[in-house]
């Protein structure tokens, strides 16, 4: 699917505004509903939704974003309530200043009908889910599919990087695109370094890694990887075996200790996360929500009462 361009998200805010001040007050229920487009737009467009409708029009307009980056969340199509949670997780985060953010849900075909109407919803709801054509298997191909079918989806509105991440990783946006913003935009590998036999980095994690655009397009092109049958297999290290054999992403990136897996037994976050991986249920999200400050400061109400 072709996402909404920013161009279309930057002519709806006006519309927005028109909805807010006329439609609005007699709406009060659908509000959420115009939030949540605020939020994809707030990544694509450096507007901060609902917040932006009121200062915008004297506002100076948003510089153009220094570099742009795709975050694939690579997710399976009935795992819905883990996508409405990564989705609040993403859309509720500060916005990264300078860089043109989107975040998908990427999984393989759907075949089941009832994922299929449910599907559809959130494609009509949120327009942030990619199908691509692949048969749903962790470890077979998956991800070879989301990076070789990259450059072909957003030929027309490249980014500079491409990620790969998964739906118990907790991404901090901001945090990486720091991280991004003073590195070269070609031949590019950032992420978790595996340090194994006796190199500091062969491959990144599967937990999250970056390649910058020219090595996605290489993905898509390089008929070894399928004459290897490189495709199969854990997904992490066959992307390094790929960029390793011939040469690729020679701009490697190491995020340790900022990218890290949570203990099995312990919550241990640190303030400067990038990304912290093994949020397997909805026990650790609560604890990154939590941590992250993401659940403070909502505003006070006779409607709701939290512990
Ligand atoms: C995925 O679905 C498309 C469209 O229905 C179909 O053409 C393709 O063969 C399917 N691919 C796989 C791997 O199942
Ligand atoms: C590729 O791997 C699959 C699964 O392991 C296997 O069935 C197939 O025969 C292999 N193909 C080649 C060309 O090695
Ligand atoms: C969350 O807020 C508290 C209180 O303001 C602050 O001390 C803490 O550093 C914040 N945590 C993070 C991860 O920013």
């Amino acid at each position: 699917m072709k996402p909404p361009s920013s161009t279309s998200c930057l002519l709806l805010a006006p519309l927005g505004l028109l909805l807010v001040v006329f439609v609005l007050p007699s709406l009060r229920p659908s509000r959420v509903g115009a939030d949540g487009l605020g939020a994809l737009c707030a990544r694509r467009a450096g507007y901060d939704g609902w917040y932006t409708v009121k200062v915008a029009p004297s506002a100076p307009a948003e510089s153009e974003p220094e570099f742009s980056l795709l975050v694939g969340v690579l997710t399976m199509p009935n795992r819905r309530e883990r996508r409405d949670i990564v989705r609040l997780a993403y859309a509720l985060q500060p916005r990264a200043v300078g860089a043109r953010v989107d975040v998908r849900f990427v999984f393989c075909n759907v075949t089941d009908p009832v994922d299929a109407a449910l599907v559809a919803l959130e494609i009509k709801r949120h327009g942030d889910i990619v199908v691509l054509d692949c048969t749903e298997n962790m470890n077979d191909g998956k991800t070879y599919a989301y990076l070789s079918s990259v450059p072909r989806l957003f030929a027309g509105n490249p980014y500079d990087y491409v990620m790969k991440t998964d739906d118990d990783t907790y991404l901090r946006v901001a945090a990486l695109v720091d991280e991004l913003r003073g590195k070269p935009r070609e031949d590019v590998y950032l992420g978790y370094g595996y340090a194994m036999g006796g190199q500091p980095m062969p491959f990144m994690h599967g937990m999250g890694y970056v390649v910058s655009w020219d090595v996605a397009s290489w993905v898509a092109k390089a008929g070894e990887i399928l004459d290897r049958n490189d495709t199969a297999g854990p997904e992490d290290l066959m992307v390094g075996k790929w960029l390793n054999l011939a040469g690729r992403g020679r701009n490697r990136y190491d995020l340790k200790p900022r990218m890290y897996d949570l203990n099995w037994d312990m919550d241990n976050f640190r303030p400067d996360t990038v990304a912290a991986h093994m949020l397997k249920d909805n026990r650790r999200w609560a604890a990154a929500f939590r941590y992250f400050n993401v659940t403070a400061g909502f505003k006070p109400s006779n409607l709701y009462h939290l512990p």
